[in-house]
């Protein structure tokens, strides 16, 4: 290149063509024509995941206090509100009400429990909208922890997973789509996979919520699926926020176990696990930006630190750029509706 008939130290340099004033690397820049021709990675409505937390009983819409501009629907009122939903895929979360909820969560079991009345009723007004079921029983728990406990108090990793495989058979036999374990039990997603297939529902997929930490961003989670442990944390099953080699281990064995998709939650500050396990599967990924990241960016835009279009938008952005196939986003329906302008 005109590097070549020039003297002294620069000529020897590997890619010292690339040095400032040849290379000049505002040209890309200039406007919005070269700007979009030479962007990278992209925001559609296919990427985009909705969670919804579904309530027990009928006629009910109620806010969730810790996430503003979230609601909680009951079936019947999920089944008219879905009509207008924008999104392509919805994540279903139930949250039984306190009266329904014992020791092993035996609600979550039931063929007509409230997940699965929800399953339907959407798919009867729009079965081409993707369903995806949170498999958990933390909600369905009346301690609250995320399986069944043996007389110690701990949570019990082996009896734990009969339960979770039933729990996902029950989710695919009304039609969900895809299943996502996302209690961290050892074992769930082969436990899950063989319940699946040997019930006549292999063509369920299975989302693994595999690289799952014990965050403080589920905080307002929590208070909308009324699923606080009532002692104790989650810390003997999700991963420690300081480990990064534990987390692409534990999400590579659920590959082998047989996951279709994998799941890295909480996305926001933990993109550097989302980008290094973007190159050790061949797996898609998807990452939550959970309720925590959620609520951080509502207060900010409502004392107007931010604005709330250009601060949601690069924060999915970014979720994206690190790895993610898709985003699973309390902001979807408003995002779609940002790119339909
Ligand atoms: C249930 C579950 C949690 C979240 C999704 N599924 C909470 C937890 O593990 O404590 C958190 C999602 C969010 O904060 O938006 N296991
Ligand atoms: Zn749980």
């Amino acid at each position: 290149m005109a590097r070549l008939g020039e003297a002294g130290h620069r000529k020897h340099k590997e890619g010292a063509a690339d040095m400032y004033p040849l290379t000049r690397m505002r040209r890309c820049r200039r406007g919005e024509g070269l700007r979009r021709l030479v962007q990278e990675t992209s925001l559609s409505r296919d990427d985009l995941i909705l969670p919804v937390f579904v309530a027990a009983g009928t006629g009910r819409k109620e806010m969730v206090a810790s996430m503003p501009g979230v609601w909680r629907m009951s079936a019947d009122v999920l089944g008219g509100w879905v009509e207008g939903l924008r999104a392509g895929t919805v994540l279903l979360l139930g949250v039984p009400d306190a009266d329904d909820k014992d020791e092993s969560g035996s609600a979550a079991l039931r063929e007509d429990g409230i997940v699965p009345s929800a399953l339907r009723a959407l798919k009867e007004q729009r079965p081409e909208v993707v369903v995806i079921t949170d498999v958990c029983l933390c909600g369905y728990t009346s301690h609250g922890h995320c399986g069944i406990l043996t007389p110690s108090g701990e949570v019990d990793n082996d009896e734990t997973l009969g339960l979770l495989s039933r729990m996902a058979q029950v989710h695919a036999a009304a039609g969900a789509d895809v299943v996502a374990p996302s209690g961290m039990m050892d074992g769930q997603v082969q436990a899950i996979r063989e319940g699946l297939d040997e019930s006549g529902l292999q063509d369920a997929a299975i989302k693994s919520d595999a690289a799952k930490f014990a965050s403080a961003f589920y905080g307002p989670f929590r208070g909308a699926a009324h699923s606080s442990p009532s002692f104790g944390d989650r810390r003997t099953h999700q991963l420690a926020p300081a480990n990064r080699r534990e987390a692409l281990r534990d999400a590579l064995l659920e590959e082998d176990e047989g996951a279709d998709w994998l799941m890295v939650k909480p996305a926001m500050p933990y993109l550097d696990i989302l980008s290094e396990l973007r190159e050790a599967t061949l797996l898609p990924i998807a990452a939550y930006q959970v309720s925590g990241a959620y609520a951080m960016l509502k207060h900010a835009i409502a004392a107007r630190a931010f604005v709330a279009r250009d601060v949601v938008t690069e924060s999915i952005l970014c979720i994206k750029r690190a790895g993610a196939d898709a985003v699973i986003t309390y902001f979807a329906e408003q995002v779609c509706d940002w790119l339909e302008d």
